[in-house]
């Protein structure tokens, strides 16, 4: 290697500059659909999610820069693009090009057209590479090879042993096959179809390590509609749970009783504030509300209004479950934690669960609630309030949307 080639850095390459001819369509296969999103999107994500590696380049058809950026969404701003050249081996040089002046140790060269790699193969290249040599996945050939003439009669059988198809990524100590392409270039040869025939006519030495066989190459429309079928599950299903919580406190004035998830409870003291201040009423109402994003209690049932002075506080919880009907949501569960030093809450707990139950129309054990005191720590445990936390799970009809079009789905979000 050069004296100043950064050993330590890794960059990757993706080859995105092709039109698909033989796949057909509106636009070039590295931007049609996979599952939920475009192909090339894919295959960035893997790269930039790979912590190994410290820059990745995505070669784009000439011309072709907006497009690209648009299907990469969000992801546009964690790689740098380049526009590529007529051929596979052009797109390539003009990659490896970009990255002269880095001088990176190694390099990932990689087909966009290989969407679905894995992590897992990229650390069994990792761990082959060498200052020397290049590292190729490729599966050793299962089917009898024929050799055919125009006139589609058979020729010949070839003998398979020591036959393999090369997959990508091929990676390489970075100046070897940039000299190998520059030298391929200047001989005039355009004609090789993937790095590793540069690197041999260079003289690189070249070693295999097993490819994956989920690794497959898209070339035409069925094998699109395969990886479709076979790698995006189409069974899956991404039901609309949302989870919201709520918090709630009362502080404790004298009085003759506290009313606790709508049970009456003797005490010498009671709880002051809003309605009959039933803590646990209000955090329910509040967990409910942020199912669907509708603010907190205060917002709909203002603390000024002096019509809801001692009311139940059933009718907030009632209220915010039918907000969530209009939506057609069904409540799964609830879950409230009291959290005061008194009164005790175990011997009235079935009777809270009992009332829970009836008022939002749920089996007793979709309903938990529980108590814990302060260890008379802070103002709940000198008896100065009480506090209540609920969560409240909702499914609601059909899926959660795709993300696919969200701009802001990077690893780092840019800031506002
Ligand atoms: N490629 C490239 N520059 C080119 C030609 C191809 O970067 N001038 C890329 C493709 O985008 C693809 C990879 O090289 O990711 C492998 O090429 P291939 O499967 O042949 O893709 P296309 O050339 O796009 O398809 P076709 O040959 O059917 O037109
Ligand atoms: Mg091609």
């Amino acid at each position: 290697m050069d004296s100043h080639t950064r050993e330590d850095l890794t960059v990757a390459i993706i080859l995105a500059a092709g039109q698909g001819l033989r796949l057909g369509g509106d636009k070039p296969k590295q931007y049609r659909q996979l599952g939920d999103e475009p192909l090339l999107r894919r295959v960035v994500r893997t790269f930039i999610c790979y912590d190994k590696i410290c820059s990745v380049l995505v070669v784009v058809p000439a011309g072709g820069m907006e497009e690209a950026q648009q299907s990469l969404g969000g992801l546009a701003d964690e790689v740098m693009l380049v526009e590529g050249g007529a051929t596979r081996q052009q797109s390539a040089l003009i990659g490896l090009r970009f990255f002269q002046k880095l001088s990176p140790g190694y390099v990932h060269i990689h087909d966009a057209a290989r969407p679905l790699l894995s992590h897992r193969l990229l650390d069994k290249i990792s761990a082959a590479l060498r200052p020397q040599i290049g590292i190729v996945p490729a599966i050793g050939v299962t089917d009898t090879l024929k050799r055919v003439n125009e006139a589609g009669e058979i020729v010949s059988t070839l003998n398979r042993r020591g036959l393999y198809g090369a997959q990508t990524p091929q990676s390489f100590p970075f100046s070897l096959i940039l000299a190998a392409h520059e030298y391929a270039a200047r001989e005039g040869r355009d004609d090789f179809t993937d790095d590793a025939s540069v690197g041999e006519y260079y003289g690189i030495t070249i070693k295999r390590i097993e490819g994956e066989v989920d690794n497959v190459k898209i070339t035409t429309r069925d094998d699109l509609e395969r990886a479709n079928r076979q790698f995006v599950n189409p069974q899956a299903f991404f039901p609309d749970l949302r989870t919201g919580n709520g918090y709630d406190v009362h502080a404790l004035e004298k009085g003759d009783g506290v009313t606790l998830c709508g049970v009456k409870i003797a005490h010498p003291f009671k709880l002051s504030g809003h309605s009959d201040a039933d803590v646990a009423l209000h955090a329910l109402t509040d967990a409910l509300l942020a199912t669907i994003g509708a603010g907190d209690i205060g917002v709909h049932f203002p603390p000024c209004d002096p019509q809801w002075r001692g009311a139940s506080s059933h009718i907030f919880v009632t209220h915010a479950l039918n907000l969530i009907r209009q939506y057609g949501g069904r409540l799964v569960n609830i879950d409230i934690t009291l959290i005061a030093q008194a009164p005790k809450i175990t011997p009235h707990r079935e009777v809270m669960v009992a009332y829970l139950a009836k008022l939002l129309g749920l089996e007793r054990q979709r309903i938990s609630v529980k108590a814990t005191t302060n260890e008379r720590l802070g103002f709940i445990g000198r008896q100065e309030g009480i506090a209540a936390i609920a969560t409240a799970n909702v499914l609601f009809p059909g899926e959660v949307p795709s993300t696919e079009g969200n701009q802001n789905d990077s690893r780092h979000p840019p800031l506002p």
